[in-house]
């Protein structure tokens, strides 16, 4: 059997300069990593990690060449745990999916039995892949947020990066559970597309990357922050006492420029997220609360579709900033 998959190699040229090439190649079972659970891969999803796998200095990719894919959804067609079964619909994310091991843009794919997510009831597979790691780690990210004690009525909440993947679904999470929730953008024209998924009110890009006093104004209860360097620094500055950003991303640039007195002064936290090494039943239980309390009404409204064949431009797209909402990819069906 051969099949179908996108893949990236880093090319050496003779000047010493690395570069990638990529598209769509014929591969043969035998090419797949080992595994006990082969996966027909329906939908995946394009993820800024996916857009730096397929750079030359992205840091991402481990294997050269790699098929990216950071996540997947798709039916078994064979496995030797009995706890999976042949022709259930499962999920894979995360752990070295798409980084040290090939992942999801692949017709076929194989995956340790131990990274497999049962897909809950109420989702589908395209549905799961318009939430992606990016829904993923927005829905941990409320969880963390919720667990530290932030309850609707609280005060305003608010979301870096709020076109994107993370933000938009983080918005639309908090939106549908009663918070009222800020939307911070660089992109005004879509202040509407972001108060239909429930922003109370919307922040320029200006207002959260300016430099500022080591701490202002207590405004927020609480935040989730994937933009990183650009305007962590001003959500640390701006919670209010005791309130917590949950902070998953570096999509501006890794950098923390700011002082210990949010921390020391306010008892401000910054919870990290790391959707990629969450232990399974963790996983499995953020993916049951996905299908059901932190299921977003807006799901599957907001994603534009491409295939292994168009992927390139929105790879590329999502490095640049580009995102409104997220990218899916329609891989086998
Ligand atoms: N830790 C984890 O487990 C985990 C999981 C998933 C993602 N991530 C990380 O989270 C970040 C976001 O991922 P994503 O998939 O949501 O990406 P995305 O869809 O591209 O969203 C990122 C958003 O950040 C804003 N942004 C981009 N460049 C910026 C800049 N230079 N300055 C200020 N804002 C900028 C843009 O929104 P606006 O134009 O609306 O401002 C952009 O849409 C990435 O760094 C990714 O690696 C981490």
């Amino acid at each position: 059997m051969t099949f179908r998959a996108y893949v990236a190699e880093k090319v050496e040229s003779s000047g010493g300069g690395v570069s990638v090439t990529r598209g769509v190649r014929e591969f043969a079972a035998a090419d797949l990593p080992p595994g006990e659970v082969e996966i027909r891969v329906g939908w995946s999803s394009v993820n800024f990690k996916d857009g730096l796998a397929t750079r030359a200095d992205g840091k991402v990719a481990r294997i050269s060449p790699i098929i990216p894919g950071i996540d997947l959804a798709g039916k078994v067609v064979s496995s030797s745990d009995p706890a999976i079964a042949v022709g259930s619909s499962v999920v894979a994310h995360g752990y070295d999916l798409g980084v040290a091991r090939h992942g999801g843009y692949s017709e076929y794919q194989r995956v340790p039995s131990g990274w497999i997510v049962p897909l809950p009831d109420g989702l589908t597979e395209r549905d799961a892949m318009a939430i992606g790691t990016a829904g993923f780690t927005a829905a941990m990210s409320v969880a963390a947020l919720q667990e530290r004690g932030l309850k609707p009525g609280d005060g305003p909440v608010l979301v870096t990066g709020a076109s994107g993947g993370v933000g938009g679904t983080a918005l639309a999470i908090l939106a549908d559970l009663g918070f009222e929730v800020w939307a911070a953008t660089g992109k005004a024209d879509e202040a509407d597309r972001l108060r239909g998924l429930g922003a109370a009110g919307i922040l320029t890009r200006d207002e959260v990357t300016a430099a500022g006093k080591p701490l202002e104004s207590e405004r927020w209860a609480g935040a989730v922050d994937a933009v990183g360097a650009a305007t962590l620094p001003y959500v640390l500055r701006t919670l209010r006492t005791n309130a917590a950003v949950a902070a998953s991303g570096n999509a501006s640039g890794p950098k923390l420029d700011t002082t210990v007195f949010p921390f020391i002064l306010r008892g401000v936290a910054l919870l990290g997220m790391d959707s990629a090494q969450l232990a399974i039943d963790r996983r499995r239980a953020v993916w049951h609360r996905l299908a059901t309390d932190l299921r977003p009404r807006s799901l599957g409204d907001h994603v534009t579709e491409v295939t292994l064949d168009t992927l390139d431009g929105a790879l590329d797209g999502i490095l640049a900033g580009e995102a409104r909402g997220r990218w899916i990819v329609r891989v086998g069906v």
